[in-house]
């Protein structure tokens, strides 16, 4: 029997996956309040919800995921009977150079929205019907061989980063709590997103800037490194079958059938960043330093760079279970859904602008120059 929500948290609702979360939901049900919960990270950006400032459904408040006696009060407050927790510090890179913000946040503030979901669904007057939904990673389960079986839900778990080994933690907070104490839960491991409104330190973002900017393209090593990108839309849709349809205590992989190395996807960016360069004489005048303007190729910018620490090598996911028991399908293709997010940037450059400096043609001058 389907579940049917009535008010929802969603914590990290200004980021990247939780942002685009906030829309799909807003625009694919008719009852409840959407309330967000955000630290406003340098990941988090309120210019991602803009436009729903005068929905009477949404509402956004500034808080920390590890205060819990604020979750507990904002729960109350909205009688929220689910919480969809996208909220985490999410960049591999980060977690190798500091991995500190990455435990408090990742590991000790999802128990903290654990603690507060029991106190007030299980301990206090309980309520029988609520949902927990975690959001995690594939990297949970390590790096796969060029012919190994893609991960699935019985995948023995071996986090390689620091990043990972937070993410694996908080499954294992979350399956505990459903475990121990009952508490309604369901979790989905991902691959990697790629769309609107991602934060442009993440591989397609910051190679399409990079582009438009005539500046190096930093690989990984020999970038063959292989990743399942799966289109952020797709990715919410099967977040909200899974609340919705997902068994308690389960956990449903998601992919997006779309296995690429790194350098086919960064050759791919610049094959397409090239023709919208040459076609529109709006873009040329906007990035006088991309190659294409001048007659290059983006691609003579590819720069292969130190590789990442403990980089792994592979992810594949097998998303059959979520087929079978959520109806889920990706329904984007890798060719259309880069073609798109590609039009997004292009489209609406006062966005990333904005996260890359408050003056950004002073931004542009010290970074860029020539
Ligand atoms: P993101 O970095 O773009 O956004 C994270 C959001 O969480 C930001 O808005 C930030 O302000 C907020 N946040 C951070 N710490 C907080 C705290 N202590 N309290 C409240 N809010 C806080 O991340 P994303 O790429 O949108 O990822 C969202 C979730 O999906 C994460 O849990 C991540 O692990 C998971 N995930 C991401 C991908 C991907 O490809 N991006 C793939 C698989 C899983
Ligand atoms: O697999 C899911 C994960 O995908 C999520 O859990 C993470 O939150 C998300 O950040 C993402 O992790 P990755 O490390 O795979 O994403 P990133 O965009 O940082 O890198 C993608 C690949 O590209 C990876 O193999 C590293 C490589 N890379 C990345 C950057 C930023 C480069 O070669 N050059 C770069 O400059």
């Amino acid at each position: 029997m389907s579940f049917e929500p009535n008010n929802v948290l969603i914590t990290g609702g200004a980021g990247f996956i939780g942002a685009n979360f906030v829309r799909h939901w807003l625009a694919t049900t008719q009852q409840g309040k959407v309330v967000v919960l955000d630290a406003l990270t340098y990941a988090g950006n309120i210019d991602n919800l803009k436009g729903l400032e005068s929905d009477p459904r949404y509402a956004f408040v500034h808080g920390d995921i590890c205060d819990e006696a604020a979750v507990k009060r904002l729960m109350e407050t909205h009688r929220i009977d689910t919480i969809a927790h996208f909220a985490a510090e999410s960049h591999v890179d980060r977690s190798i150079l500091g991995p500190d913000d990455f435990i408090r946040t990742n590991i000790v503030g999802t128990h903290s929205l654990l603690k507060a979901a029991k106190a007030l669904w299980l301990d206090k007057k309980p309520v029988a019907t609520h949902r927990f939904h975690h959001v995690s990673t594939d990297e949970v389960y390590g790096s796969l061989g060029p012919d190994d079986e893609p991960f699935h839900e019985e995948t023995p778990y071996a986090p390689n980063s620091p990043y990972s080994a937070t993410k694996a933690s908080s499954d294992h907070l979350v399956r505990a709590y459903h475990e121990t104490y009952g508490l309604n839960t369901t979790v989905t491991n991902c691959s990697n997103n790629y769309g609107p409104y991602q934060f442009p330190e993440k591989l397609i973002p910051l190679i399409i800037i990079n582009i438009l900017h005539g500046k190096p393209l930093p690989v990984y090593g020999d970038g063959l490194q292989v990743r399942d990108w799966l289109h952020v839309a797709d990715h919410c849709q099967a977040i909200a079958l899974a609340i919705t349809d997902g068994k308690a205590g389960e956990v449903y992989n998601v992919g997006g059938n779309s296995e690429t190395t790194n350098i086919t996807i960064v050759k791919t960016l610049c094959d397409l960043v090239d023709e919208q360069l040459s076609q529109r004489p709006d873009l040329a005048k906007a990035f006088p330093s991309s190659p294409a303007v001048s007659g290059r190729k983006a691609m003579d910018l590819i720069t292969h760079v130190r590789d990442r620490l403990g980089h792994d090598r592979r992810y594949a996911i097998n998303y059959a279970k979520a087929a079978r028991e959520l109806g889920y399908a990706p329904g984007r293709d890798f060719a259309t859904g880069i073609r798109a997010t590609l039009e997004w940037y292009l489209s609406d450059q006062a966005w990333w602008q904005a996260l890359l400096g408050r003056d950004y043609a002073a931004w542009v001058k010290k970074n860029y120059a020539a």
